[in-house]
């Protein structure tokens, strides 16, 4: 029903055609561009490279060409990010192409910023087709950093791989893009403007997300905790897209002092920091959880708001301890989980606390690979319910991503009904007693993870090939150090749902004691390789829980340095990141 009308002026050789509705559509010719295939999380590049001409236009196009029509043609899709530099240029030129392959509508976050929860959120809640995300989630923005693209289906869910490789495939063959003929949509006013057939509505970045919070949680119950005069709670938006969630929720509708959140404003360059919530990149947080006179709870999200990380005052919460907290306090602490969870979830490099909170509940148990996308399915059919991974993501079924205000909201409802009773003055349960109270009861598992950035592709892909090898000929029984090897594979995944089979997800050595050693390469960075090596140690008695974790596994630690040969082919002495 498209028909050709005239040669457009915006480019020499395109054309340009108008649809019966009345907006005019350019047929821009394109050649293929190498690497636009996506990792972990979407496609992932410097801005320097989705600079270049028609790089971010060819592969938004190849994702038109890859889903069925049904699937956006007078559809509605949901736009937004965290707010990075490259954004608003990105919304523009997204928001174009949208209206060029036909979507009807586009529900578009003010001034483009909508956090990857929000836009799951959303997309459930206005039953769109779909949506995206810019963002490079906690990697560093600005013009000499990185952006990414994130395509989300219509649970809310990230796209699967049997659509991102389907991108990866056109994008290798485009030779079209098709654009539409309108002018800058001004992201800065709520409301909507029509162009014929299609129109853009900008909406409130918050009020759906909020709206579910509502829902999911008993408001006044961390309203009563955050409002306490002996309680202090502080979040850390790292400049970062939770800027624009945080006031709204924890200071306007909950209650909290407006000085407990710092870095609230988002900035395009996250004010020179590397939003990624963890105990090296959420320095200023962790000085002052872990200083005088600190806090009581403390937390931080990450660039795009889906990732989180909980502290006590002095006291670190590991992220494979959080979930399997939250999946044992949920029933009591969380409206939503009233009737008790379905089912429990972790990706396999993280530790085994949940499979023990899992196994006590008696609730069905399911060990993913790395990657939120694997739960989607587990979720839709009714399979799973709370979630983790060791990467600092923790969240539920109420949508189809991880959530690090919705994991904060659940830590603050776990401490405000254990103290609900507490009157002024009397002593409060603290994060810490939460936690070594949990370890009581099911033991501790011992947790680390070693990250070595940016290291040369050839010598960790050889490394990873050293161990496969290594994989090949070993057996069970066969003794390192004072541990028995159990048994020692490269992690496949098969869908319990759909029957897909994710391979080589990572190279694990499991001893007899259930200790653990897992090697993999990182699947969201942006340039070179990053080694992460798990170390895994379960301790059930009482009086070792106490031990610094880096004490207790540093027999664990120096066996997978010496297993991987990881000096020899990484020239690494000293991993850049220690979770
Ligand atoms: C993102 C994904 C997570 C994943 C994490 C680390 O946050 O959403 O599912 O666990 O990255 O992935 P990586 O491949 O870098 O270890
Ligand atoms: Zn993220």
């Amino acid at each position: 029903s498209i028909f050709v009308v005239q040669a457009s002026s915006s480019s020499s050789s395109s054309t340009t055609v108008v649809d019966p509705q009345g907006i005019k559509i350019d047929s821009v010719p394109t050649k293929p561009i190498e690497g636009q295939k996506t990792g972990t999380s979407g496609l992932r590049k410097k801005v320097k490279v989705f600079l270049q001409e028609n790089y971010l236009a060819n592969w938004i196009q190849a994702l038109f060409n890859s889903l069925p029509p049904e699937d956006f043609k007078n559809g509605v899709l949901v736009l937004g990010g965290d707010g990075r530099y490259f954004n608003k240029e990105a919304a523009q030129i997204i928001i174009k192409i949208a209206a060029g392959n036909g979507v009807g509508k586009i529900l578009v976050g003010r001034d483009g910023i909508l956090s990857t929860p929000a836009v799951s959120a959303v997309i459930r809640k206005q039953k769109a087709n779909g949506g995206f995300i810019m963002s490079a989630s906690h990697n560093p923005g600005g013009p000499e950093y990185d952006w990414g693209i994130k395509f989300n289906y219509s649970s809310g869910q990230p796209a699967p791989e049997s659509i991102t490789d389907k991108i990866y495939g056109n994008t290798l063959s485009i030779s079209e893009i098709k654009t539409a003929a309108i002018p800058d949509v001004d992201l800065s006013r709520l409301g909507a403007t029509e162009y014929g057939s299609f129109s853009v509505e900008v909406i409130d970045p918050v009020a759906d997300y909020l709206e579910l919070m509502k829902d999911v949680f008993d408001f006044p119950l961390i309203k009563s905790l955050l409002s306490r005069s002996d309680f202090r709670f502080i979040f850390d938006a790292m400049h970062a897209v939770t800027g624009a969630y945080a006031k709204p929720i924890f200071v306007d509708t909950l209650g909290a002092n407006p000085d407990s959140i710092i870095n609230g404003v988002p900035l395009e360059d996250f004010g020179h920091g590397h939003p990624d919530p963890n105990l090296t990149y959420a320095k200023e947080l962790v000085d002052i959880m872990y200083g005088e006179n600190a806090p009581d709870v403390g937390a931080a999200s990450d660039g795009d708001g889906d990732r989180n990380m909980v502290l006590g005052s002095g006291f670190f919460v590991t992220p494979s301890d959080s979930v399997a907290i939250i999946a044992a306090n949920a029933q009591a602490a969380i409206p939503y989980f009233k009737s008790g969870p379905k089912g429990l979830a972790r990706s396999m490099p993280t530790s085994g606390a949940l499979d023990r909170v899992a196994e006590k509940l008696k609730l069905p148990f399911f060990e993913v690979p790395t990657g939120w996308k694997f739960f989607g399915n587990l979720m839709d059919a009714g399979k799973l319910s709370i979630c983790g991974e060791e990467s600092f993501g923790t969240g539920s079924n109420h949508i189809r991503e991880k959530d690090g205000i919705w994991a904060v909201l659940a830590w603050l409802s776990i401490i405000a009904y254990r103290n609900k009773d507490k009157k002024a003055g009397e002593k409060l349960v603290s994060v810490a007693d939460v936690v070594t109270e949990y370890w009581a009861t099911y033991g501790r598992n011992f947790f680390s993870r070693y990250d070595y950035e940016e290291c040369e592709s050839e010598g960790a892909n050889k490394m990873v090939g050293y161990l496969r090898d290594l994989i090949s000929k070993s057996k069970s029984g066969d003794k390192y150090g004072s541990y028995t090897l159990q048994f020692v594979d490269d992690f496949t995944y098969t869908d319990p749902v759909d029957g897909s089979v994710a391979s080589k997800q990572g190279v694990r050595f499991v001893f007899t004691d259930g200790s653990r050693i897992i090697f993999r390469l990182s699947g969201t960075g942006s340039a070179g390789a990053t080694v992460r090596i798990y170390i895994e140690q379960f301790e059930p008695d009482v009086s070792k829980h106490d031990v610094d974790a880096q004490i207790a596994l540093k027999p664990l630690i120096d066996l997978a340095l010496s297993v991987s040969k990881l000096k020899e082919f990484t020239g690494r002495e000293k991993p850049t990141v220690i979770t």
